[in-house]
């Protein structure tokens, strides 16, 4: 049985004060979420002081992005050496938002994703359609064409040790949270193309649903069969709004 894993992206968002509060208020409901494994990835700068904040509670600490590069002259890199450094669990590659604001490709995101696994990062691999793509009715070729890039460069098998994020493009930021049945559908689709090559890998590779989760939908997500959780933005932002996603995951 999959364990549901709720990872809160803040994206380019917080400061010193508003974090320490955000933490605080986070670490002081995180006893109340069960079983429910719970991570989030500040921007870099925060990382030390929200790694040291979390320390001694059962939230991990994850990175919005990594270098696909471990030291050199790469300006404004950071490295997985350097997240392990501070205690990352995780590190987010391929986020729809670095696509397609910072032109990473499906090549590029398999490297992040090399990387991560190189010095013992989880990655969160996300994969998702634009609502061009899904209107055109290409959202399974999409997915499968992101999951190969890695596959090809990584092999099956670490997929295994990855967490997959599908964020559809138009429900992110946008309050339009794709239906249960439709997440469901893509999230079957992805866990039947993993089991077509490994059925173990398949059976326990963590797939989360990301795109405006909230408190009011996220039981009815994490209900659904191949549904093990959620990449959540701006309700993360909110430890009130985050503690009820944790919650809904039991
Ligand atoms: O990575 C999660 C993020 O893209 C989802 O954003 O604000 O729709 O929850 P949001």
């Amino acid at each position: 049985m999959r364990q549901t894993l709720v990872a809160g992206n803040w994206k380019l968002n917080g400061s010193l004060e508003s974090i320490k509060q955000l933490v605080a208020g986070i670490t002081a409901g995180a006893g109340d979420t069960g079983n429910t494994q719970i991570a989030v990835c500040p921007p870099f700068v925060y990382i030390p002081l929200v790694s040291n904040l979390l320390a001694d509670s059962k939230v991990d600490v994850g990175s919005q992005d990594i270098s696909d590069q471990e030291y050199g002259a790469f300006t404004g890199e950071v490295s997985g050496p350097m997240l392990k450094d501070f205690n990352c669990t995780y590190a987010i590659v391929g986020h729809s938002e670095r696509r397609a604001l910072y032109g990473e490709d499906d090549a590029f995101t398999a490297r992040k994703f090399a990387a991560a696994r190189k010095f013992g990062l989880i990655p969160i691999l996300c994969v998702g359609e634009t609502l061009e793509e899904r209107e055109q009715g290409i959202t399974e070729d999409v997915v499968a064409r992101q999951l190969d890039a890695v596959i090809e460069l990584e092999g099956i098998d670490a997929i295994g040790d990855a967490v997959i994020a599908y964020e559809p493009v138009w429900a992110i930021g946008t309050g339009k949270t794709a239906s249960p049945q439709q997440a469901q559908d893509v999230h079957a689709f992805i866990r039947g193309k993993l089991a077509g090559l490994n059925p173990g890998v398949a059976d326990k590779v963590q797939i989360l649903y990301g795109g405006s989760v909230k408190g009011s939908n996220a039981e009815e997500l994490f209900a659904m069969a191949d549904i093990d959780g959620g990449l959540i933005g701006g309700a993360s932002l909110d430890a009130g709004d985050f503690l009820a996603i944790c919650k809904a995951g039991n």
